[in-house]
């Protein structure tokens, strides 16, 4: 069953561990990623990006895939089904398709304005059972064509979102998307360690940009207070290359390895194998 993230996103803060959150992109994704959560039994969001949405023909289909795919496959673990980096807009979409938890991404207005809107709809997804996640600062690098400049956020700001009775916040402190550059000078823990002063010890934090930060990095935010991690590059490249490999090792011309369901298995199995280790990493295993 699908459900709202509050409760599994509570109890990861109250138990030091966090819930990823693993972007999907259609229905290899989906089930690659329910499979492996159900496999070591850990609480799952599954992340819809605007961009993910519409390729995968609207919320709605989404939110029937997702939930007909939970069904089928008999999957018991918490599945919240979440928009990643909301408009406006679309979170009230989001909220009519049936998803279970949303993501306003305020983070580019003025903070007056953000406050306002993060306020209205916090009201109008409570009022429908989903939770709902909030962002101040934004978090750098390049999603679906939403360019953030990897600040850190400021704490004073993030109380006054957190006091809108968000259900988890994401705030920036030096994290990106995609692939960290060289010269990426690392987590600011100084930043994480007063925004948590700042909303209290009962407010979850998010990190984005899970992708290629070090695991020491990683174990020190959960330590912090970060109780959800969000992961999306890293399964893109994964299924990549093994996709690459199956067609350059020439697989696809023997027999039937044309087949799509032959030709995108290793790219499938290699999700698996990668939500496992990050599972592992955030220590969420067991604990659905
Ligand atoms: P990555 O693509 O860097 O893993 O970030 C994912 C993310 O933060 C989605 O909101």
């Amino acid at each position: 069953m699908l459900v709202s993230a509050k409760e599994m996103l509570d109890k990861a803060l109250a138990g030091h561990y966090a819930v990823p959150q693993f972007n999907i992109n259609n229905l290899e994704w989906t089930k690659s990623i329910l499979l492996a959560c159900e496999e070591v039994k850990s609480p799952v969001i599954l992340g819809v990006s605007e961009g993910a949405g519409k390729y995968m023909c609207g919320f709605e289909t989404v939110t029937a895939m997702v939930k007909a795919m939970d069904k089928s496959l008999g999957i018991t673990v918490p599945v919240a089904l979440h928009l990643d980096h909301g408009s406006y807009d679309g979170c009230y979409s989001c909220i009519k398709a049936g998803f279970t938890s949303i993501m306003f991404d305020g983070s580019h207005f003025a903070i007056e304005e953000n406050i306002e809107k993060t306020k209205e709809l916090v009201a109008a997804a409570h009022k429908a059972g989903l939770s709902i996640e909030a962002e101040v600062g934004a978090i750098g690098g390049e999603e679906d064509g939403v360019i953030g400049m990897g600040e850190c956020a400021d704490p004073e700001e993030c109380k006054k979102i957190a006091d809108l009775g968000v259900d988890f916040l994401a705030a920036g402190i030096g994290n990106i998307h995609g692939i960290y550059p060289e010269n990426w000078k690392g987590l600011s823990f100084e930043t994480l360690a007063e925004i948590k002063k700042a909303v209290g010890d009962k407010m979850p934090l998010v990190l984005h940009g899970g992708t290629g930060i070090p695991d020491d990095q990683i174990k020190k935010a959960i330590s912090l207070g970060v109780a959800k991690i969000n992961v999306n590059t890293e399964l893109q490249l994964v299924f990549a290359k093994a996709t690459r490999e199956y067609i350059e090792a020439g697989e696809d011309k023997k027999g039937k390895g044309f087949d799509p369901r032959k030709l995108l298995k290793p790219g499938a199995e290699a999700i698996v194998e990668e939500c496992k280790k990050k599972i592992a990493l955030f220590g969420c295993g067991g604990k659905a």
